[in-house]
């Protein structure tokens, strides 16, 4: 049978030589299982879908479980986290959810309820990537299994409501959902942010994505009502407080398929590591970027290309801007979120050139509606989503305005989700 990804796009095809702008927006991360609606996420829908297609979960009701892992925005501290800076996700109600029943035969199978495209393999003999959602669970039997946790094999069904390369990690959503799913005890019996290393670690070696950890730890440590600070180099986090009472955290898809994902966010990533590398031959107390002031940027300059330069300023601007933002929620002034929301965009947009014209226009619209207190590109770029902190009352306003400006731009259909923060992935209760 031709491989398919649960998009429906035969997964063969996105084998393709790189720069070929197509073929890759379609691998990898493209590859996902596509959204569900909410309906197909509740627990008696899934148990009877599985029940359906899974002639063990018939004969033994009671051993059917079911896993779930969230999506995540982030507020702000935007391609901080691999620099080993600071990052303020929240994880979010749209999720991945897989319902399995647990085997000894060493073998896990997944059916996409969205498709209906079956994939599977062997715990004993996992192999390489096959370029399909199917890598994700893989990658994460295979690290989980280099980590030393017991696994078991399993038949299951997955439901996702998280809109598919969109920048609302949902790799990180299957990566969760396969880890508590396949480890024999509830999460590999291990702290969240352990499990959230060991599935970034499934998607750097296995999957070939040179992700930070901010995805994943977001999916495994989330917290209800609250964003959370993670500093990425000293690992602690803590909720963070969002005015939730009188705003609301709105997501706005832009519609737009994103392109070269992976391979433009490796080479962030290697200009930012070329700069600190300059600035380390120098002092050897440069560690990463983490390390920069605003006081060495005249320096850095001197040392390194315009482009290195340029990624590295967006950086030490924006783990400041992450602090402020923080100082910021206590304080109650959300003008200064705005302030620095749009700080940030500007900064991804013209030093680290990850915001794509759609992402611009959404974010322009949005600061014409009086009630969007703040709004930026969330997630890689490229493409994706905003992120729109916005009055309650102001909702609706905001949903006119894009539904009236951005088609006529852009030519494309935005989607508009209303999102609340959720805890981290899971056993569902029920
Ligand atoms: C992707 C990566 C994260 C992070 C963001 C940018 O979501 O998976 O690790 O680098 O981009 O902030």
């Amino acid at each position: 049978m031709t491989a398919r990804s649960a998009a429906g796009q035969p997964v063969g095809a996105a084998r393709g030589a790189p720069g070929d702008r197509r073929r890759e927006s379609r691998s990898k991360r493209a590859s996902r299982p596509a959204p569900a609606d909410s309906a197909a996420l509740t627990s008696d829908a899934m148990r009877a879908a599985l029940v359906a297609s899974e002639p063990r979960a018939a004969a033994d009701l009671g051993a059917i479980r079911i896993v779930r892992a969230p999506g995540r925005v982030n507020l702000i501290g935007e391609h901080t986290d691999y620099n080993l800076g600071l990052v303020l996700p929240a994880a979010i109600d749209l999720e991945i959810r897989i319902a399995f029943v647990p085997t000894d035969d060493r073998r896990v199978e997944l059916v996409s309820s969205a498709t209906g495209d079956r994939a599977r393999f062997d715990l004993d003999a996992i192999g390489p990537r096959r370029r399909a959602w199917i890598d994700y669970v893989a990658g994460t039997a295979w690290a989980l299994a280099e980590a030393g946790i017991a696994m078991r094999g399993l038949r299951g069904i997955l439901v996702s409501s998280l809109p598919t390369a969109s920048g609302l990690s949902s790799s990180a959503a299957l990566e969760l959902a396969a880890a508590w799913a396949l480890a024999d005890t509830p999460g590999g019996n291990i702290p969240p942010l352990s499990l959230a290393r060991i599935c970034q670690r499934a998607e750097n070696a296995y999957v070939g994505v040179n992700c930070g950890l901010m995805d994943q730890f977001a999916s495994a440590c989330g917290v209800t009502g609250d964003a959370v600070l993670l500093d990425c180099r000293s690992l602690e986090f803590r909720p963070v407080a969002l005015p939730l009472a009188t705003h609301c955290l709105v997501v706005i898809h832009t519609g737009s398929t994103r392109s070269l994902t992976t391979s433009q966010y490796n080479l962030r990533r290697a200009q930012c590591e070329a700069a600190a590398a300059a600035l380390a031959a120098e002092n050897p107390a440069i560690e990463s970027l983490r390390d920069v002031t605003p006081a060495m940027l005249p320096r850095v300059r001197a040392l390194v290309g315009d482009a290195e330069f340029r990624r590295c300023r967006h950086v030490v601007s924006e783990n400041g801007r992450v602090a402020e933002t923080i100082d910021a929620l206590a304080a109650g002034d959300l003008d200064a979120v705005g302030r620095l929301w749009a700080a940030s965009h500007a900064s991804l947009r013209d030093d680290f050139e990850v915001v794509s014209p759609e992402l611009d226009a959404l974010v322009e619209i949005a600061t014409t509606v009086p009630g969007v207190a703040a709004a930026r590109m969330t997630g890689a770029g490229f493409g994706g989503c905003t992120i729109n902190l916005v009055a309650r009352d102001a909702v609706d306003a905001l949903r006119d305005a894009v539904a009236a400006e951005y088609p006529t731009r852009t030519g494309l259909a935005p989607r508009v989700y209303v999102v609340d923060a959720v805890a981290g992935a899971g056993f569902l209760a029920g």
